[in-house]
């Protein structure tokens, strides 16, 4: 049988046959059979919007791997900074690799002193830190003019490596501005996981001391919100990145897509829900009301997962780990039945709506001290390394500018009427 799918426009008989390869179609084919007729796909719900090698997204089965390597062994054997090497550069790194990178992600981890003192200074006590985060990338692409240079390798590894190093400094001097604490410079002794923790936390003492376990589960999850091919902010990232402005404005741009409750807003939405529920009791009521259209199960469902997402479950194991240090979370039994009731209700199985990465990862933020609107902050460096590999990987490819056509659905040509005549 031919590897070919054939169109036939049945007002002309006219046919045209499109190739079947890589799992997909040209659909730019149809353009010869009925040109000026689109594709009308809005989200996107059946659309490859690009060719990628870096993350292979198995949602019937719940499989993940970035750049091959599976995402159950990645989170038990890598460490963040080495996956980060391994979404940009295709390979993991040897041994002389990896000192390079981590060196050139430790010493590129401070900011300009205006960037403290005038910038991140001037939100209101209250801002969010993830308006406050967002407009702090945006603004570092004042202070590296020669960012906008993108054609030139050199260069784009140096304006990468500047948003993986900084991305933990500007989001932790976020949060000490909202609490009206000085901010904390970067600890070079520490590591990539432990200096964020020390930027967040350290008030007085000398050094700060992490604890291990929480260092630990913190770059394990940060291994697990680096990559997932074509979400939101990751196809944000793309067709920002398309119009080859700057890498500060195009994560600045990412970052405001993952700021969307559907998204990466996720996490603390789930938070938000379970204190909502409040107790065993509602439990059941709530069910009820999201199977009447009347609430969403936060952290449940997912555009690709059709299965358990793979990330949730590594996040529930990391969970336990945690709670044996912080003590267990408040809300974890409730989280626990929820799942439970969802997993064997049938609007929930009909619909493949199960736990993804963001059901139980706000449990652990919550119990490491994170507040709510941090959350996100922490997914944002977590996926910082994939919105840089999409967009090299893009300009690698030498992709056009991303332009979509539409259908209108508007009024037809009218005359201009007088204001005296409306
Ligand atoms: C992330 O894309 C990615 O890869 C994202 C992400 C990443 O790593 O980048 O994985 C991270 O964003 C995870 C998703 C976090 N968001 C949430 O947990 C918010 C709650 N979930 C949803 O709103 C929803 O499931 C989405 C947004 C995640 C997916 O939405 P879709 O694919 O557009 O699905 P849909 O809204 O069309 O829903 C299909 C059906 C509908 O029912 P019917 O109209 O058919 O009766 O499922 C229902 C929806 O009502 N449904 C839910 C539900 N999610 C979908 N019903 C109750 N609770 C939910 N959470």
């Amino acid at each position: 049988m031919p590897e070919t799918v054939t169109i036939t426009d049945n007002r002309t008989g006219q046919t045209v046959d499109i190739p079947i390869e890589n799992g997909s179609i040209d659909m730019k084919a149809i353009q010869k059979l009925m040109p000026g007729t689109w594709v009308l796909d809005p989200a996107f719900g059946g659309t490859a919007s690009t060719e990628s090698a870096i993350t292979d997204l198995d949602g019937a089965n719940g499989i993940l791997r970035y750049r091959g390597y599976p995402i159950e062994q990645l989170a038990e054997h890598s460490t963040f900074l080495e996956v980060c090497y391994l979404l940009l550069n295709g390979e993991l790194p040897n041994q002389e690799q990896t000192d390079s990178w981590v060196h050139d992600v430790t010493y590129h981890t401070f900011i300009h002193e205006n960037m403290r003192k005038r910038f991140m200074e001037g939100f209101n006590h209250d801002a969010h830190p993830m308006g406050m985060l967002m407009s702090a990338i945006a603004a570092l692409s004042t202070f590296y003019p020669e960012a906008k240079d993108i054609e030139d390798p050199g260069n784009r590894y140096k304006q990468i490596n500047r948003l993986i190093s900084k991305g933990p400094t500007l989001a932790a001097m976020a949060y000490r501005a909202s609490i009206g604490m000085p901010f904390v410079y970067p600890d070079n002794d520490l590591t990539y996981a432990e200096n964020f923790l020390s930027m967040m936390w350290r008030v007085a003492e000398p050094q700060y001391k992490p604890d291990p376990v929480l260092a630990k589960a913190l770059d394990v999850l940060l291994i697990l919100h680096a990559d997932h091919e074509q979400n939101c902010s990751t196809t944000t990232m793309r067709v920002v990145g398309s119009a080859h402005a700057d890498p500060y404005s195009a994560v600045a741009a990412a970052t405001g897509a993952l700021y969307g409750p559907r998204h990466g807003g996720a996490n603390e939405a789930v938070i938000h829900m379970l204190e909502e529920i409040g107790s065993y009791d509602n439990i059941e009521p709530f069910v009820e009301s999201v199977k009447a259209g009347e609430s969403r199960l936060m952290g449940f469902g997912h555009r690709v997962y059709k299965a358990y997402d793979p990330r949730a479950r590594i996040v529930k194991e990391q969970a336990d780990k945690v709670f044996e240090v912080t003590g267990k979370s408040p809300l974890l039994d409730m989280a626990l039945k929820l799942e439970e009731i969802a997993l064997n209700d049938d609007y929930f199985k009909s619909r493949n709506l199960y736990p993804n990465v963001d059901f139980y990862t706000g449990l652990i933020y919550q119990s490491m001290g994170f507040p709510l609107d941090m959350f996100t902050v922490l997914f944002t460096i977590g996926r910082m390394p994939g919105w840089l590999a999409h967009w090299q990987e893009l300009l690698e490819q030498g992709q056009r500018i991303s332009r979509p056509r539409q259908v209108y659905t508007g009024v037809g040509e009218r005359a201009y009427v007088p204001i005296a005549e409306r």
